[in-house]
């Protein structure tokens, strides 16, 4: 991967926001230390850390990631409080030690890992969630990667930078002790459901036939649907990460009514339930929908 030469860019828009978001004291850094990687090290201050955290919702069993984890601080924090699984990846050696010596100190030895890598380059398709203090344009050579290598369902957090289009599902503002305020922002890495779905409905000794065709930029989807020849309209779709749910108007009883369709996506196969969207207390009918592999569209731009 061809690198961004840092200094060259310091009178980028981008890079000023990040020095801009450093602490006044770190503006002092010989930022010629930082020439061939993608971003200096400007730590989080630790008001950010903790929303951060927060808003990524550590559970049990989550796997975080810190992209460019600088002193190792947000995987320290992520098991100490948490106790979830925790790594750090940087590029730069010096780091990777510091992080080491703070795990130590902070009673994490063997506990958390840190691994010295470009994060261009690094596997971390198992995170549930992935932290990164980065940069808008790193964050966007980034966000293929993200789209097409991590589980739908991963979260995703960023202080200060955003992904270009792909908008947050949240931002939250931060003031620190510095005095000053910060984004933090929250995604949640959306299932592709791009393409043609089809699938049956029973009706009474017989079944009727739907198709939809969906056309998705990140986690905004629309849809148009046919039932049978009739056009069905399509509503209220919403993504996050693998669970999906819409409603779709159709004829029922010589009356045009809307059914809320709600279900899991699983690659080429959606699985879940659909009932009348104005009686929540119906019995739900099982619902399979299937796409055409052909059809589907990367949303990994
Ligand atoms: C702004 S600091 C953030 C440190 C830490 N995540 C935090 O929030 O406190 C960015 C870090 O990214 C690292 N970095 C820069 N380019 C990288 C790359 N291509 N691969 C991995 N790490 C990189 C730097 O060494 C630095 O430690």
């Amino acid at each position: 991967m061809k690198k961004a030469l840092f200094l060259p860019a310091f009178a980028s828009a981008a890079l000023l926001a990040l020095a801009a978001a450093a602490p006044a004291q770190d503006l002092s850094l010989n930022w010629n230390q930082y020439r061939g990687f993608d971003v200096p090290f400007v730590p989080t201050p630790p008001e950010v850390v903790d929303e951060m955290l927060r808003l990524a919702g550590l559970k049990p069993g989550d796997v975080l990631y810190d992209l460019g984890c600088g002193d190792g601080r947000i995987v320290i924090a992520a098991a100490k409080r948490y106790g979830v699984k925790a790594l750090g990846i940087d590029i730069d050696p010096v780091r990777i030690q510091e992080s080491e010596e703070n795990a130590v100190q902070a009673g994490l030895e063997g506990k958390v890992k840190f691994i010295q890598q470009d994060l261009f380059e690094a596997d971390f398709h198992d995170a549930t969630v992935v932290t990164m203090y980065l940069l808008t344009s790193v964050n966007l050579r980034l966000r293929p990667k993200l789209l097409s290598e991590l589980r739908p369902g991963t979260r995703l957090v960023s202080h200060s930078f955003d992904m270009g289009e792909w908008r947050p599902d949240k931002t939250s503002l931060v003031e620190t002790s510095y005095g000053d305020r910060r984004d933090v922002h929250f995604w949640v890495v959306p299932a592709n459901v791009s393409g043609r779905w089809e699938w049956d409905l029973p009706d009474g000794a017989g079944k009727r036939h739907f198709t939809v065709q969906a056309v998705q930029e990140f986690q905004s989807v629309s849809a148009s649907g046919t039932e049978g020849t009739w056009l069905a309209a399509v509503k209220d779709v919403v993504l996050a990460g693998d669970r999906i749910s819409f409603k779709l108007d159709t004829e029922a009883d010589g009356k045009m009514a809307s059914f809320l369709y709600e279900g899991t996506v699983r690659g080429d196969a959606i699985e879940g339930t659909v009932r009348p969207a104005d009686r929540p207390k119906a019995a739900p009918v099982k619902w399979k929908a299937v796409r055409d592999p052909k059809t589907a569209v990367p949303i990994a731009k």
